[in-house]
């Protein structure tokens, strides 16, 4: 594909995987102040929006997903990154502010992304390539673990019913 229509379907997929989580929260919105067929109308345009990043992402695979080995690297990389630099000066502005509410959401999510960095690196370097397990990921804080569903979870302290399970039945 030429450079410029490349650049585009990145930003253009960038764009609608935004618009996908916005419009979710403006049905949530909508929901709430009891218009119900707004609601669902922003629901059903999310989930266009969702198709389209997805048809946008297919057209530029090759800029952005790469081997599984890189993509591993890729993402231990990024997650230790967030989780020692991007967080740790967001959550000191955070509290510079006195936003005490964002301080704790980014201080959850540079946790949670340690432990998401700590679930890459095990598939870097130990083999679990031929293990097929499951993951527990917690709805709240975005903790995620291989062991056994947590009593609660050590980052927010969340209880079990919030964890969603990730296994075999979700791949495709
Ligand atoms: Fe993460
Ligand atoms: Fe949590």
């Amino acid at each position: 594909m030429k450079e410029k229509t490349k650049q585009n379907v990145y930003n253009a997929f960038i764009g609608e995987a935004k618009a996908y989580f916005r419009l979710l929260a403006f049905a949530k919105k909508a929901q709430e102040e009891e218009v119900p067929q707004i609601a669902l109308l922003f629901r059903a345009i999310a989930e266009a929006e969702k198709v389209h990043a997805s048809r946008h992402l297919g057209l530029v695979k090759d800029l952005v997903v790469k081997d599984t080995d890189t993509n591993l690297m890729k993402s231990f990389k990024k997650e230790q990154s967030i989780s020692e630099n991007e967080y740790p000066d967001f959550i000191k502005d955070a509290q510079d502010e006195g936003e005490e509410a964002a301080a704790l959401t980014f201080s959850q999510a540079r946790d949670a992304e340690s432990f998401h960095a700590k679930l890459y690196e095990k598939a870097i370097y130990d083999v679990i390539k031929d293990i097929v397990k499951e993951y527990h990921i917690c709805t709240v804080c975005g903790y995620v673990t291989d062991r056994k569903l947590p009593d609660k979870c050590p980052i927010c302290g969340a209880p079990p019913e919030k964890f969603k399970t990730i296994d075999e039945k979700d791949l495709d």
